[in-house]
C-alpha cells in the first residue's frame, strides 16, 4: 500500500512564520531526530520511546526525507517535526476509514513546549496543504489523555468525529477540511 501523500511538489521552498521555519530535513538534523525519537516525555502517549543505541544505528544520514515531513526550526536549530502523510485507515479500532486524505502528526522537543510553536507551525503546514491539495481533508488522531495535543487540535480547528479504544487507551479522531480553492 502506498503511503505517498498525493501529487505534491516536494520539497517546497522553506516556509517562514513569525518565529519559525518549516523545511525539508537535512543531515544536520540527525542528532535532533534521535533526541526526539528517544525522548520518554515526547512518547508518553505514543507507545514509548525507542532505545538511543538502536536509533544511533538505524537513523539514516538524512532522516525523515519524505514528502509531507517538515522539520521545524527555531533560531537555526530543529525543535520538532510535523508530518502530513496518507491517512492509514487500517489502524486498530478505527471505524471511519473513509474520512481524510491525509493525517497530521506533530512531535516537538519538550524544551520547545509551552511557547505556541506547535500551533504556529501546524497552522503553516495546514496552509501549505490547503494550497497543495485544495478541498482535501486532514485527520488527526491522539489519545484523549494527551491534553497538550487535544488542546492543539482544537486550536487548529479540528472537530471531533469519534472516540474509540485502541492500544489500551481512549483515542480521539478529528477532521479538518481545507478550503475548496487555494488561498493564494
Ligand atoms: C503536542 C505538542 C506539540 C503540544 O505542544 P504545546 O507547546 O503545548 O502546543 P502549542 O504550540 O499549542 O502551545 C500552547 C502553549 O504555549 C503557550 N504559549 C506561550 N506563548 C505563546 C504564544 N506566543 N502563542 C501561543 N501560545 C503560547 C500557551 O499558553 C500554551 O501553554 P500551556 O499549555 O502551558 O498553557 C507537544 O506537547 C508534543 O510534541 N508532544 C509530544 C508528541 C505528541 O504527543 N504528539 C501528538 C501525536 S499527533
Amino acid at each position: 500500500m502506498t503511503r505517498a501523500l498525493g501529487p505534491v511538489a516536494w520539497p517546497p521552498a522553506p516556509i517562514r512564520t513569525e518565529r519559525l521555519v518549516l523545511r525539508a530535513s537535512e543531515a544536520r538534523d540527525r542528532a535532533a531526530f534521535i533526541e526526539l525519537l528517544a525522548s520518554p516525555e515526547v512518547h508518553t502517549y505514543l507507545g514509548g520511546p525507542r532505545p538511543r543505541d538502536e536509533l544511533d544505528r538505524a537513523v539514516p544520514e538524512v532522516p525523515g526525507r519524505r514528502p509531507g515531513l517538515f522539520v521545524i526550526e527555531f533560531d537555526g536549530a530543529m525543535i520538532g517535526t510535523i508530518e502530513l502523510k496518507r491517512h492509514d485507515a487500517e489502524s486498530p479500532g478505527h471505524i471511519r476509514p473513509d474520512l481524510g486524505e491525509a493525517e497530521l502528526g506533530y512531535l516537538f522537543l519538550p524544551e520547545a513546549w509551552g511557547h505556541g510553536y506547535g500551533a504556529e507551525a501546524c497552522a503553516a503546514a495546514l496552509d501549505w496543504f490547503a494550497d497543495a491539495l485544495p478541498g482535501k481533508s486532514v485527520v488527526l488522531r491522539t489519545q484523549t489523555a494527551n491534553e497538550r495535543s487535544m488542546s492543539l487540535a482544537a486550536k487548529l480547528g479540528f472537530t471531533e468525529v469519534e472516540r474509540y479504544e485502541a492500544y489500551g487507551a481512549e483515542q480521539w479522531f478529528g477532521v479538518w477540511s481545507s478550503p475548496a480553492t487555494p488561498s493564494g
